[in-house]
């Protein structure tokens, strides 16, 4: 099974303004550092890698889970400490308390659209909070697609990821922790109506075992899609306009039943 998102790789036009950003205002450790590449790291099973391309960019939607017990204390600190702005809602509100949690947005200098939510549901100590941000797990990504009922459903062949919040317009596709959120490009990212174009971005999954990249490639056989593996046990594939990559990690495979994530829950 797929556990959880192990990277997120996005494109920047500023590796300076990276480290300003994600290093100097939000804390995130940085691993490694050259002219054309940061990564960060802002949770123990997580990094955040940018490259730089001399190209126009598309926002990213991405957000980050935080124990529900700490989110006022991380949205004091985002605002006190980190010196940033966050985003409002039409009726001017910031933090926005839905049916299981709570969220506020904010942008990075590049434009994308970076979320931070807590879950009442979430059994706290399974996952060790990371730095000032508490953060467990990078929790959603944001696709932005033509057909939402196509992509969810190549999600589910290929990975056997459950779906919520099924609609024509949006799905949350589900493996572990990770919810690949699959939006039409005509529904606009809340809160603030960001039109919802295709990032250039690579999105890594963590997976449970090799017989797991072994089932992935029999499916991608099946469906028509190219793929590379190499020595590492990794997987590397392309569909819609994004590319994906699998791999082993030492995420704790019991993790997301042990959350109490509601498509993880042991039966
Ligand atoms: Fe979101």
């Amino acid at each position: 099974m797929i556990t959880h998102f192990s990277q997120l790789q996005l494109q920047t036009v500023s590796i300076r303004g990276v480290k300003q950003f994600y290093h100097e205002q939000l804390h995130f450790p940085v691993v490694y550092e050259s002219d054309h590449e940061i990564l960060l790291q802002p949770a123990e099973y997580f990094t955040l890698s940018f490259k730089e391309a001399a190209e126009p960019l598309a926002p990213a939607h991405f957000a980050f889970e935080v124990p529900y017990s700490d989110f006022n204390n991380v949205v004091d600190w985002l605002q006190r400490t980190g010196n940033v702005t966050l985003l409002k809602w039409p009726n001017g509100r910031i933090i926005d308390d839905f049916e299981t949690g709570l969220n506020v947005y904010f942008r990075d200098g590049d434009g994308n659209l970076l979320e931070i939510i807590a879950h009442n549901y979430i059994t706290e100590g399974i996952l060790p909070p990371s730095g000032e941000l508490k953060i467990l797990y990078l929790r959603e990504i944001g696709f932005p697609v033509d057909s939402v009922a196509d992509f969810r459903s190549l999600l589910v062949d290929l990975f056997n990821f459950s779906l919520a919040k099924v609609y024509d317009n949006f799905t949350f596709a589900i493996g572990g922790t990770a919810h690949a959120v699959i939006a039409s490009k005509q529904r606009k990212w809340i809160p603030i109506a960001m039109t919802a174009l295709p990032p250039a971005m690579n999105v890594s999954f963590g997976i449970s075992s090799l017989d797991f990249i072994e089932k992935v490639k029999t499916n991608l056989t099946a469906k028509g899609i190219p793929y590379e593996s190499n020595e590492h046990a990794q997987l590397h594939f392309q569909f819609n306009e994004y590319s994906f990559c699998l791999g082993l990690t030492d995420f704790p495979d019991k993790a997301p039943a042990l959350l109490n994530l509601p498509y993880s829950r042991l039966g």
